[in-house]
């Protein structure tokens, strides 16, 4: 096992060091200057294009991933994209006809939830397409047809890098659905330049470590930590929330940044960490707002923006700035989530607590 961490003290930490690696196999092969080759994809290309509705069908860090990929595959496709928690769509038993795609997005492919969810959706007549990390998985030998993320294998529980390997894949396949569109061609062309260059950005990102480790140690005895987000990084907030209570057993929210004035506006003092994350895209100035709101509250602010920024969101000096590196707005969630899986990495050990086995949590769940 030590042999297979390498230099690294546990895998949670390997993997999400891994990244860059792990995005470059992820598009192997499958990005060209015209456009993206997605061989699993080829035959029902055409279904696809003709759904009356994408459902995007996950469970933990793979519903989080497919939230990420939603506004991007509404973009690019034109087609209304809906989210399922599958334990929910089982319970509610929603609607779904046969003129829709289901997408399910799972790292293991074995989710029990996930794979229900899907019998539900066969029966039901829907072109049923996975996303896994798992070949052979039952999910890839049941579904239609699917994409293998090609992240390598995964052992930490907390999910990472299929996280940032997941959002690529769902960003090929709407690249793939929008190909026939030629007024969004400019808008694909620069998704796909930004691909290639994604891995050197998560290097650069990756750079962070230290600086996350302090923040970390200044975090070590709260009790809870709000992130918000919206737009391309609303599941930036919820899966860097869902990080740090999986792992660090500390208490932790996403937040949508314009449902805060509906609620958790009550909860800002200056005790309460807050993470806002206002990295460019077109809800930066609403962001900026929601920044200059939680500071007349004497809100104890952690902001995330882009490189070279911050005299623009404005923070005051109490204040802690996270700056990464901006790309393509639509791919910016796979460089804002890497600070989050790191600060979720330090805050446990610093916490003392098991980094790749967290309490009362399992790899994959195979019971519902
Ligand atoms: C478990 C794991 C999570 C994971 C979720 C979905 O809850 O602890 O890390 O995100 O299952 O797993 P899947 O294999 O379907 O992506």
């Amino acid at each position: 096992e030590q042999i297979k961490k390498g230099s690294y003290d546990h895998f949670m930490q390997k993997e999400i060091h891994e990244q860059p690696h792990s995005l470059t196999t992820t598009m192997r092969g499958r990005l060209k200057d015209s456009g993206v080759v997605l061989g699993g994809l080829k035959e029902h290309l055409k279904t696809l294009r003709r759904s009356r509705r994408v459902i995007f069908i996950g469970c933990g860090t793979s519903y989080n991933a497919a939230l990420a990929a939603r506004p991007f595959v509404e973009e690019l496709t034109g087609i209304p994209v809906t989210m399922e928690v599958a334990s929910d769509l089982l319970d509610r038993q929603g609607p779904i006809y046969r003129e829709e795609t289901a997408v399910f997005v799972s790292q293991s492919g074995e989710t029990a939830d996930t794979l229900l969810a899907l019998e539900y959706a066969l029966e039901k007549g829907a072109l049923c397409v996975g996303v896994t990390n798992t070949v052979g998985s039952t999910l890839s030998r049941k579904t239609h047809c699917g994409i293998h993320i090609n992240a390598g294998c995964e052992i930490g529980v907390a999910s990472t890098k299929a996280y940032t390997s997941q959002i690529v894949v769902m960003a090929m396949i709407a690249l793939a659905i929008g190909s026939d569109q030629l007024s969004t061609q400019p808008r694909r062309e620069s998704i796909i330049t930004g691909l290639s260059s994604l891995p050197s950005h998560v290097s650069e990102v990756l750079k962070l470590d230290a600086e996350m480790k302090e923040l970390a140690s200044s975090l070590i005895d709260s009790e809870s930590l709000l992130v918000f987000g919206r737009g391309y990084n609303y599941a930036t907030a919820l899966e860097g929330a869902l990080k740090v209570k999986e792992v660090a057993l500390m208490h932790s929210e996403g937040m949508l940044a314009g449902e805060m004035k509906h609620g958790p506006l009550a909860l800002v003092d200056e005790n309460l960490p807050i993470i806002v994350i206002a990295t460019r895209d077109s809800c930066f100035s609403k962001q900026k707002s929601v920044i200059q709101q939680l500071l007349s509250r004497k809100g104890r602010l952690i902001i995330m923006c882009s490189e070279g920024d911050i005299s623009a969101v404005g923070p005051s000096a109490s204040c802690r700035v996270i700056q990464v590196p901006e790309v393509a707005d639509c791919l910016q969630p796979v460089i804002n989530i890497i600070p989050l899986q790191l600060l979720a990495y330090h805050l446990t050990v610093l916490r003392g607590f098991d980094v790749d086995q967290p309490r009362n949590l399992a790899k994959s769940v195979t019971t519902q």
